[in-house]
């Protein structure tokens, strides 16, 4: 394990697990409905590319990059959007890939702005959900993991951009970010 985490909150083997029940059930809704794909770039990178391959069905992928977290463990509540769409998704059904849902900020305005382009549906799946740090009403449609309120990485997540190549969700340790 790698020495700045606390402990190993979510094993390979567990993510993996869970993701071929995800893909099982996105696969069921959405057979004949040729959905998109849209993951929030970069935290949804492996999470991403499981999920997809968990959901064998015919798609198209797209992404989006937007960041609020600079190099801090809480959101800056200012959403910065770093890439655009580059689909069009006029009557289009499209399921947000998404790593984490915290406060709810980034999802709550990334709904906003993908809702004025006419998608036929949006829905929400995140791998993990943090709902004791919710500030905004967004809902997630699709959950991996329901998690305590604790600072985790790896998997895609990260601390200061890194952290992101663990192969599991661990628990950071606090004297990495406090001091
Ligand atoms: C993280 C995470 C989610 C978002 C969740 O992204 O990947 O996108 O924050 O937090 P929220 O619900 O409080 O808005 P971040 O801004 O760190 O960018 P990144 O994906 O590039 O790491
Ligand atoms: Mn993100
Ligand atoms: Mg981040």
């Amino acid at each position: 394990m790698h020495q700045d985490i606390e402990r190993v909150l979510i094993s390979e083997q567990e993510l993996a697990a869970r993701i071929a029940e995800l893909g099982k059930q996105v696969a069921a809704d959405y057979a004949d409905k040729d959905p998109i794909f849209l993951g929030i770039l970069k935290g949804v990178v492996m999470f991403f590319s499981d999920m997809i391959r968990a959901t064998p069905i015919q798609c198209q992928i797209d992404f989006m990059a937007v960041s609020s977290y600079g190099g801090g463990t809480s959101t800056s509540g200012k959403v910065r959007m770093l890439k655009d769409v580059s689909v069009d998704l006029r009557g289009r059904h499209v399921v947000i890939l998404e790593d984490i849902l915290d406060s709810g900020v980034t999802l709550s305005h990334v709904c906003a702005h993908l809702r004025e382009m006419g998608p036929a549906s949006l829905k929400i799946c995140t791998l993990l959900d943090k709902p004791s740090r919710r500030q905004t009403d967004v809902k997630a449609d699709y959950v991996g993991f329901t998690i305590p309120n604790e600072f985790v990485v790896g998997y895609g997540l990260d601390y200061d951009e890194h952290y992101r190549n663990l192969p599991y969700v661990g628990i950071l340790k606090p004297e990495v970010y406090t001091k």
